[in-house]
């Protein structure tokens, strides 16, 4: 689907740095998961992800959330940044070739172009397409739905920090703000990946005894919720093999839909 629309991938691994290279757990995806849809990206970070499905694969519309505001504020300058790189709309090449066009050190020494004063750089209307705002996804409470959410190595920290019935409340969450078929993509970190947290994070401790629900229970309890699984993917099958492993090579990615009442 990728290769059809954008040629090969090669192009765009050989852009690297700055949220560059694509992400492999994106990679993984079948593509027309995002085509004309809505996307909530929960947990976002810098919206390096965010970003690259906004621009890249078709989608209506993105919005980027995350509890930390310092990182919502990093996410916005992130799409400025990536945006102000993308080659002249007269060129004619798909968005994969026209990104990364103008060199970091121009964009440096001539400062972004900020999102406002941007043309829409795609069909799909990169950069006014995608959007980020800092909330915590348990108390936020959404005016809209979305087609699609993508949940990717967020469900620890939500765990951690709500313990079960945070990690609950959240499940209720995904399924209320998904359309009806709306499509849930959740990659959740190992009882392992919690361990450490709560060596490096030592008030975590506490949270690991009071935790009953491991991981590996979280398909079950999906499906409790109200979901269907449909398949799962393993990132690590398309990380190229010069690419570095960043510690998620090992994670499923799980894709579940909503059940049709
Ligand atoms: C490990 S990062 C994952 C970033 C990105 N999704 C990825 O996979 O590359 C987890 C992110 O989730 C955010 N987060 C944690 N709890 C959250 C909550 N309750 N609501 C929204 N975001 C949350 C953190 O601030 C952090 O940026």
């Amino acid at each position: 689907m990728f290769t059809e629309r954008y040629g090969n991938y090669q192009n765009y691994y050989s852009m690297r740095g700055n949220g560059c290279l694509l992400d492999s757990r994106i990679e993984a995806l079948p593509k027309d998961l995002f085509k004309n849809t809505s996307v909530l990206d929960v947990g976002c970070n810098n919206g390096t992800i965010t970003t690259q499905v906004a621009s890249l694969f078709s989608v209506k519309y993105v919005l980027g959330i995350d509890i930390d505001p310092t990182l919502i504020k990093k996410a916005d300058k992130h799409l400025e940044f990536v945006a102000s790189r993308v080659g002249p709309s007269y060129d004619h090449r798909p968005m994969v070739s026209r990104q990364n066009f103008y060199p970091i050190s121009s964009i440096k020494k001539f400062s972004r172009i900020q999102i406002k004063f941007q043309k829409p750089l795609n069909e799909e209307g990169f950069p006014h397409n995608v959007h980020f705002r800092a909330v915590d996804i348990l108390r936020w409470q959404p005016n809209e739905r979305f087609h699609t959410v993508l949940a990717l190595s967020v469900t620890k920290w939500i765990h951690l920090n709500g313990l079960d019935e945070g990690l609950l409340s959240f499940f209720k969450k995904m399924h209320a703000v998904l359309e009806p078929d709306g499509v849930l993509i959740i990659e959740p970190q190992s009882w392992d990946s919690y361990l450490k947290a709560a060596k490096k994070f030592l008030f975590f401790e506490k949270s690991l005894h009071k935790i009953q629900i491991r991981p590996e229970n979280f398909p079950e309890i999906l499906e409790q919720h109200g979901f269907d699984l449909q398949t799962v993917v393993s990132s690590e099958n398309a990380r190229p093999k010069n690419i570095e492993q960043r510690g998620f090579s090992k994670r499923d990615i799980f894709i579940f839909r909503k059940k049709s009442v």
